[in-house]
């Protein structure tokens, strides 16, 4: 286990802690309802049958503020993404640009070139470079995958053809960049109905009605159409239950007698502290299934012991709260 340069020994006189925090009536519901427990599909989109893509048309894209005018299949060419603004980001090194056929697909297909990524995949910009690398290596070694093997199957068939090097490169590349704010949560009763659509992403139905939130996340782009061409300038909305975030502070700020406070380990503003990533205005759902995955024993890796405690108690409920606490902060 690597040895953090610093929130170590504090980490550590935590997690003593948490065997003295005992049974408490959540984790007791919490086993009951392991018996039929399946995990939430607000969290794990995967594709909904006969909603992929049509053929392409030919027609030329284009976004406001980039010269480039590209096809649906250049768009989502696995080995030449769209960068429509090119001057907004450092040069790309190549395995993030174009990746290493057949199987390095560029990241900036779906981490996108200044690194916001989308709800389905993950955010990588700002992170820390050594917690990238480590990652990678995770997904490559077995020891990091999804309770939806479609959620990990594309970063574990990249890793395992990617070099030492190439984890590395890429890596230096995104934690250089500046992470953006590119998630608005609204508090809400009532959400759009939806459907996910090619690449997993959930959209709103195009005249679909509007629906009971419940105990759900729903996270969709402000713009489908331009999240489709792959635009870094399209950002997304997240709908969370009312209450949620109050109540996802509460629960991150004092532990509430089920868990640490968060900022022990991922830093006071939460945005990360040494090899441990920031937490702070990220996808909701992408936070959400890694606290699931963690919790359920899927996402595994040196430093993950120490997530495992945090987790432990957690219901979904608190799992929820907690997501949408975090993605409302400051990125
Ligand atoms: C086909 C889409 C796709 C491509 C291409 C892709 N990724 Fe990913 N990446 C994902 C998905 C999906 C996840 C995980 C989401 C989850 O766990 O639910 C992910 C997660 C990650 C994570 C974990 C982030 C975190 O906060 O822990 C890292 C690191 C990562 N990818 C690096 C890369 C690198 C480096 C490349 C280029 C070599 C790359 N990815 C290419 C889809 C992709
Ligand atoms: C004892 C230290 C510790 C505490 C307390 C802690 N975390 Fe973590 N957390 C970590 C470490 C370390 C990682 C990265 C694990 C790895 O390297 O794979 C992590 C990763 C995560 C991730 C996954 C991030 C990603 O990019 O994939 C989420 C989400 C998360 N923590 C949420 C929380 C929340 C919410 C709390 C408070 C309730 C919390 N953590 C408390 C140490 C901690």
């Amino acid at each position: 286990m690597r040895i953090f340069k610093s929130s170590w020994f504090v980490a550590f006189s935590c997690l003593a802690l948490l065997p003295a925090l005992g049974a408490t009536a959540a984790q007791d519901a919490g086993r009951q309802a392991a018996d039929s427990w399946t995990p939430p599909a607000w969290a794990y989109p995967v594709m909904d049958e006969g909603r992929g893509r049509g053929p392409d048309d030919g027609t030329l894209h284009s976004v406001e503020g980039s010269d480039l005018q590209l096809t649906q299949t250049q768009i989502n060419d696995r080995f030449a993404p769209p960068d429509w603004y090119p001057d907004e980001h450092p040069p790309m090194p190549d395995v993030v640009a174009h990746g290493r056929p057949p199987l390095v697909r560029a990241c900036a297909q779906c981490h996108m070139p200044h690194g916001a990524g989308h709800p389905e995949s993950s955010s990588l910009a700002g992170l820390p470079a050594d917690y990238i690398t480590a990652q990678t290596m995770a997904y490559q070694d077995g020891s990091r995958k999804s309770l939806v093997a479609a959620r990990s199957a594309s970063m574990i068939e990249i890793s395992a053809a990617m070099t030492e090097e190439e984890m590395r490169i890429a890596a230096e590349y995104f934690a250089s960049l500046p992470p953006v704010k590119w998630i608005t949560v609204i508090e809400t009763d009532m959400v759009p109905e939806t459907y996910v659509g090619a690449g997993n992403m959930r959209h709103a139905e195009p005249g679909g009605g509007m629906e009971p939130i419940g105990n759900r996340i729903i996270e969709i782009p402000e713009n489908s159409e331009l999240a489709e061409l792959r635009d870094s300038h399209s950002p997304f909305m997240a709908y969370v239950p009312r209450g949620s975030v109050a109540a996802g502070e509460e629960l991150a700020t004092t532990g509430g007698g089920r868990t640490i406070q968060c900022s022990v380990c991922h830093g006071p503003e939460l945005k990360g502290v040494a090899q441990i990533p920031s937490i702070a205005g990220r996808s909701p759902i992408y936070l959400a299934r890694q606290m699931f995955d963690i919790k359920h024993g899927v996402r595994d890796g040196a430093n993950v012991a120490l997530m495992k405690g945090a987790v432990a108690n957690l219901t979904d409920e608190d799992i929820l709260n907690l997501s949408a606490y975090l993605a409302s902060l400051e990125p």
